[in-house]
């Protein structure tokens, strides 16, 4: 029998592609050209099935055009990128990589926190511009982060993983959440506390955002959020562009409202806001939360592992549409 038609959109692994090909017919894109919408609707064309990551975007109208396509499986845990409404109507399965990056981007949302509270990047520009002339008392002086309040938006599993690792620095945890989550799972990220989003712009030291981006969430943080924040605060954003009005936050770094921010990822990456480069209180690093070689690794197989069952008459593990799962 013919082996299923895939398309990767994206460079990968080359081992990844590799198992890839002994289930499917695989055209690639090892040169890494990144697909427009009418590009990735005609490449799709007769496939059964797509490795996607963050930057495609999988629209209703990709979709529609092809009717052969039965699975788009996201190397990455968010999925804003897809319609997964549109996919479900045309009974398309989605998944997505939970899990395998928990840690690792919980250990990058700490580098932020620690680089933005402490002005890290910020001082090595300053010693590299050959302005470190003299100890003074009062140079580079940041924010504690020990024995300060963190306030997590977004309490899911790297939410979690990121609260965890507070205990090492006493800190006590607040958190926002759609829902609250229940008193053992609080009890083991920290003993967080849920409060109001409003309670935690307001009390919080550091303020880290580790929520999904969706309708609901868009620009989350604005000018009114921003206001709420203490003068003295910091703000990381791990998550998604867009969960922060970008504009609004270059305005209140710019005027002191809040000390500094940490951030991963911009509205409309990678054409970020050029303002964020005229403002020497804002860490700005190029969506890099899960870029370490193990956890890229397994998001790539999960990915694989997910587009395989999805394909084969198997039930993905990380399905994001469980309606269209096959009974066994
Ligand atoms: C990366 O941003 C991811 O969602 O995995």
């Amino acid at each position: 029998m013919d082996k299923p038609a895939i398309l990767v959109t994206r460079a990968v692994f080359p081992d990844v592609l590799e198992r890839l090909a002994q289930h499917f017919e695989v055209e690639s894109n090892q040169d890494d050209r990144i697909f427009a919408e009418d590009e990735l609707a005609h490449r799709l064309r007769g496939k059964a099935g797509v490795f996607t990551t963050p930057t495609e975007r999988v629209t209703a109208r990709v979709i529609a055009a092809n009717p052969a396509l039965r699975a788009i499986c996201n190397m990455a845990v968010g999925y804003n990128n897809i319609d997964v409404d549109a996919a479900t109507r045309a009974g398309v399965i989605v998944t997505n990589t939970p899990d395998v990056l928990n840690e690792t981007t919980a250990d990058f949302a700490w580098a932020l926190l620690l680089a933005t509270a402490r002005r890290v990047t910020e001082a090595e520009r300053w010693l590299r511009a050959g302005k470190w002339d003299k100890w003074r008392f009062d140079t580079l002086l940041g924010a504690d982060v020990h024995g300060s309040t963190l306030g997590i938006v977004g309490m899911g599993r790297i939410g979690q993983a990121i609260a965890r690792r507070s205990a090492g620095f006493d800190m006590r945890v607040i958190y926002h959440n759609r829902s609250r989550l229940a008193p053992d799972i609080e009890a083991h990220a920290n003993h967080a506390q849920y409060v109001s989003k409003e309670e935690l712009l307001r009390s919080a030291d550091h303020v880290l955002l580790a929520l999904p981006y969706t309708p609901q969430s868009h620009h989350a943080i604005g000018a009114a959020e921003l206001a709420l924040m203490k003068r003295t605060a910091t703000l990381v954003n791990i998550a998604r562009g867009g969960i922060v009005d970008d504009a609004a936050l270059i305005a209140a770094l710019r005027a002191g409202r809040i000390a500094a921010a940490g951030l991963d990822v911009f509205e409309n990456e990678p054409a970020f806001d050029p303002g964020f480069l005229t403002l020497s209180n804002v860490v700005l690093t190029p969506h890099i939360g899960s870029a370490t070689e193990p956890t890229r690794r397994a998001m790539a197989n999960c990915a694989a592992d997910n587009l395989i069952a999805a394909l084969t008459g198997g039930n993905p593990p990380n399905i994001l549409n469980p309606q269209l799962q096959s009974r066994e």
